[in-house]
């Protein structure tokens, strides 16, 4: 896992190829066995291929999210916060799997933030993804995942990075 951790990069170019049926199932498999509080699992995935509305997303808020139209899959993670009040946990626990899960399969992916961003003055990010994907009123949408086939190498992390400061023992 911690050799996993490392090459783990945020990726956001990618090569013109779909991803497979069985690579999309298997990744949604690794979404549906995130943890989550009271096992609540107040999420929901739209698992996005079509490149016209991939499209759209990219413009859900400012730059943030422009790599997206190029990218073959965009899966959308919203949560219903009626079915738990840490929601945004949960939501972002199963953000963080898929993209980790990504990884371990070969794609690239990075995580583009919707939740408490704006698309204009009038229009929440999140606002613009519900419209945009007919998603009813009671869900949150929290994040997007672009993934696909990596385009970009970035370079692992090295263990003398890390900031070993921000660790405590015991107490403060
Ligand atoms: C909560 C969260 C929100 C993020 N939002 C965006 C985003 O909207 N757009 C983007 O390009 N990257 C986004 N990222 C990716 C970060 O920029 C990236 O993880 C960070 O720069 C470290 O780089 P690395 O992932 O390659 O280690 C987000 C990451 C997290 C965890």
């Amino acid at each position: 896992m911690l050799e996993l951790l490392k090459s783990r990069r945020s990726i956001r170019k990618y090569e013109n190829k779909s991803i497979e049926k069985n690579q999309i199932e298997e990744l949604m498999k690794c979404a549906l066995l995130s943890p989550t509080s009271k096992n609540s699992r107040p999420w929901e995935f739209i698992v996005v291929q079509d490149k016209d509305t991939l499209e759209k997303l990219s413009h859900s808020k400012g730059h943030g999210g422009a790599f997206l139209k190029d990218a073959p899959l965009g899966i959308v993670v919203l949560a219903d916060p009626s079915k738990s009040e840490v929601w945004i946990e949960d939501a972002s626990i199963a953000s963080t799997i898929i993209h980790i899960s990504a990884h371990s399969m070969g794609l690239g992916s990075c995580w583009i933030q919707i939740r408490g961003r704006n698309h204009s003055d009038s229009l929440t990010a999140s606002e613009y993804v519900k419209e945009t994907l007919n998603i009813p009123s009671n869900l949150e949408v929290d994040a997007i995942i672009a993934i696909g086939y990596p385009a970009e190498e970035k370079r692992s992390r090295n263990e003398d990075e890390l900031l070993s400061e921000k660790i405590h023992y015991e107490v403060y």
